[in-house]
């Protein structure tokens, strides 16, 4: 990492794999998590036949649904918090005009790769910052739409992102984002202290902590109204299956990658970890 204090880094051991197998060549890598590093949004789940095409374009619908949450339009200014490679920022570029987007990251590696491969089209324009989302680098009242696809519960704090993304939010403006959402029933697993190398395995340090009426506690307690509270959980599910076979196809053995996705498609079929969209609106 460049410029990123120590107190600011994040260990993500999965996106260290998927930076090493890039760099390597990896095609399945390449294009599987190239551009977007999400679960993704099956139209036809009960249809999928898995292919990498299939999941490409998954993925590019789970953008897709995110930004619907977030009232997205033309002539925009759009804030991608925990942007990965740039997916989304690529998405909103490729199919809407005159936008002001800007995407932030704390590790640079991933802003390096985000600026290499996404250009502006369209009279777009498109900036990728370092930063944290829970103080974040950028003006108050200065974004129409503020975005989080699939990275809140790597956050230090749900809390303090609502309040920056209430903070850099124009008034009327929508923050959207998705997160894996434990059932009630879940959450005194959740609160089990696990030995740190256990606990930081393969995704890094995950926060499932927030249940729907935490977040609609955590919604009011912002300021924001709920717009979407969408259940998506049926629509991720056939990503369990091509997961195992793109980490069989590459050869994957990685103990902590295995058995945290193995335990994450499981309590996903029991319906005890769920994934929602969710769209709030910041008052006018
Ligand atoms: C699962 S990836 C999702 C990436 C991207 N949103 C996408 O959909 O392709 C989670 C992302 O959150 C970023 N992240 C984790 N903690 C962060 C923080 N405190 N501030 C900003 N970004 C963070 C990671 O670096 C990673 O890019």
């Amino acid at each position: 990492m460049l410029d990123t204090p120590q107190s600011e880094q994040v260990r993500l051991p999965y996106f260290d794999y998927l930076l090493t197998a890039l760099k390597e060549g990896n095609v399945a890598v390449e294009r599987s998590f190239g551009r977007h590093v999400h679960w993704g949004y099956w139209e036809r789940p009960k249809q999928a036949s898995l292919t990498t095409e299939e999941f490409a374009q998954a993925s590019e619908d789970l953008s897709s649904q995110v930004c619907l949450a977030g009232h997205i339009q033309n002539n925009q200014s759009v804030l991608d918090v925990g942007c990965g490679f740039g997916g989304t920022i690529a998405h909103i570029n490729e199919n809407y005009q005159g936008m002001s987007l800007v995407g932030v990251n704390l590790d640079e590696r991933q802003l390096e790769r985000a600026r290499e491969i996404v250009k502006p089209v369209a009279s777009n324009i498109i900036e990728f910052k370092q930063g944290n989302a829970c103080a974040l680098p950028l003006l108050d009242a200065s974004f129409d739409v503020v975005l989080a696809v699939e990275c809140i519960f790597h956050f230090p704090d749900r809390e303090q992102f609502f309040k920056e993304a209430f903070r850099v939010l124009k008034p009327g403006g929508y923050l959207a984002l998705s997160d894996f959402v434990p059932k009630p029933v879940l959450l005194p697993f959740t609160k089990i202290k696990l030995p740190q190398t256990v606990s930081d395995g393969f995704y890094g340090k995950c926060n499932i902590l927030c249940g729907v009426e935490d977040y609609r506690q955590l919604a009011a307690k912002t300021n924001f109204a709920i717009q979407t509270e969408r259940d998506i959980t049926v629509n991720t599910l056939p990503t369990y299956r091509y997961l195992r076979r793109l980490s069989q196809q590459c050869r994957v053995s990685n103990v902590f990658a295995l058995v945290e996705t193995a335990t994450a498609e499981v309590l996903s079929r029991l319906r005890l970890l769920m994934y929602y969209i969710y769209g709030f609106q910041k008052p006018k």
